[in-house]
């Protein structure tokens, strides 16, 4: 079962595929994309993710791995196939799963014509009863075949954050298996006890409708934990000499809560968390749920940009017509991709509200100038000296580690005024002072 099939080469599949192929696994990679294919196989990744590269590049060298548009090419020379595909939100708020249709009707095609047992486990983040009533059901009808008979069937949810994704592949918290039967989890169980070896990290064996939920109950509660920081932030600056830091770090220390993702900021953006809060509430509706908690997670994460902007109309006023520097545009740091990023409906706000927006970003410029396209009074900057010049304030929207180490005297000298408004409490307060900013932290009285 070393022979292994990856189905989708995105953000989370193209690192899986690099890294099981590092493993010694013999890893064949299918996406749709020509262009992409052809990129990968030059030892190029199209997605941006740190050290992919290198271990692309090691793997095509060692011939362990290829990426091809072939489904039927890739289910042949292997026995293990990993569905990777995106199931983006349609404008309904519903999943679209034409990729995941598409991918299992090319399974089942390629099953028709196979004689051997083969495995297929689905990675997607699909809703509890899409890996039974819609993958297994359309590869039985296309190949004839029968699950659990012909062929295995596993739900296994990944857990990976972007920017992290090769590490979190190598040291994950968990590996939950959702099989179909004992058959299908002992092969996929076998494949990952190789790939870990010795450092083998716990194993949920289950069903495949508590693997699915399991992933959005994940998603959901890590959102609801920033959410939850983040009201609690709205109260602390409120408060004189409150500090929504000292509050995380005061509960953060009970096992029962735990530090992470107790950072108060600008809410919780990406592909992952919003889309999956959204469609867990749509589920639970639908079962006759009642979601509010679920629904005041997704509103606190909304109405969190309007405290941005209370800070900036503290430091300055009426908004119109004033300069401000945003900087970080990505969703979070370590990354190029701008989707549901807080930091851009920031930018959107404050245009609406006639300001004038100089935005930075380390990596995510390109993207966000696609977004941004068309919304008036943006200017882009690759140099955040460059970006602050004539601003009336800066506004630190994303943690990027760059803007640790702001030189604030230097920032201050071509400014028009000296305001910083620390969304993602990374600016040394005592440092902006120092050199005659007034320091705004949300979640910080001031
Ligand atoms: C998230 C989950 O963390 C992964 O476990 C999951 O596999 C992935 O979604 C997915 O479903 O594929 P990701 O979207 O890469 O990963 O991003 P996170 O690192 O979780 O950050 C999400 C957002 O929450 C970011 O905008 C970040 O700035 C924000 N955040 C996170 C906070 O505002 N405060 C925190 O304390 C933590």
């Amino acid at each position: 079962m070393d022979r292994v099939a990856v189905i989708g080469l995105g953000y989370a599949g193209l690192p899986f595929a690099v890294a099981l192929a590092h493993r010694g696994f013999k890893v064949v990679g299918v996406d749709t994309d020509e262009e992409k294919v052809e990129l990968i196989n030059k030892g190029v990744s199209p997605v941006y993710e740190p050290a992919l590269n290198d271990y692309l590049k090691g793997v095509l060298e060692r011939g362990l791995f290829k990426a091809t548009t072939s489904v039927a090419k890739a289910i042949e020379e292997s026995d293990v196939v990993f569905v990777f595909v995106g199931t983006p939100t349609k404008a309904d708020g519903s999943l679209d799963l034409t990729q995941l249709e598409n991918a299992s009707e090319d399974i089942g095609r390629a099953l028709k014509d196979e004689g051997g047992y083969k495995l297929i486990v689905v990675r997607s983040t699909v809703l509890p009863g899409t890996t039974e009533g819609v993958v297994k059901r359309i590869i039985e009808e296309r190949s004839g075949k029968i699950c659990g008979r012909d062929f295995g069937l596993c739900m296994n949810p990944e857990f990976l954050r972007e920017g992290k994704a090769l590490y979190d592949i190598f040291n994950p918290a968990r590996i939950v298996i959702g099989e179909y039967d004992k058959r299908s989890g002992d092969i996929l169980e076998s494949v990952y006890r190789r790939f870990h070896g010795e450092k083998m990290p716990p194993v949920i064996r289950t069903s495949i409708v508590n693997a699915e939920l399991i992933k959005y109950a994940a998603n959901a509660f890590l959102a609801m934990k920033v959410s939850f920081i983040n009201l609690i932030a709205r109260i602390a600056q409120r408060l004189p000499r409150g500090d929504v830091i000292e509050v995380a770090s005061g509960i953060g220390l009970d096992p029962r809560i735990g530090r992470d993702f107790l950072d108060a900021g600008l809410g919780f953006g990406g592909s992952c968390l919003p889309k999956d809060l959204r469609a867990l509430i749509k589920l639970a509706k639908s079962l006759g749920v009642d979601a509010k908690l679920l629904e005041a997670i997704l509103e606190v994460n909304e109405t969190q940009i309007d405290e941005a902007l209370e800070l900036l109309r503290r430091a300055l006023g009426d908004l119109r017509g004033k300069r401000i520097a945003v900087l970080g545009l990505a969703f979070k740091p370590g990354t190029d991709d701008v989707r549901e990023s807080q930091s851009i409906k920031l930018v959107k706000r404050l245009a609406k509200e006639g300001a004038v927006l100089h935005a930075h970003d380390p990596l995510a410029l390109d993207a966000a100038k696609r977004v941004l396209q068309g919304i008036g009074n943006v200017a882009f900057f690759s140099d955040v000296y460059e970006c602050a010049r004539r601003c009336d304030a800066i506004v630190v929207a994303t943690d990027w580690g760059d803007y640790r180490n702001l030189c604030f005297e230097r920032l201050g000298e071509t400014m028009a005024r000296r305001v910083v408004i620390d969304c993602r409490h990374i600016i040394d307060a005592v440092k902006a002072s120092k050199a005659g900013f007034k320091y705004y932290g949300l979640g910080i009285y001031t």
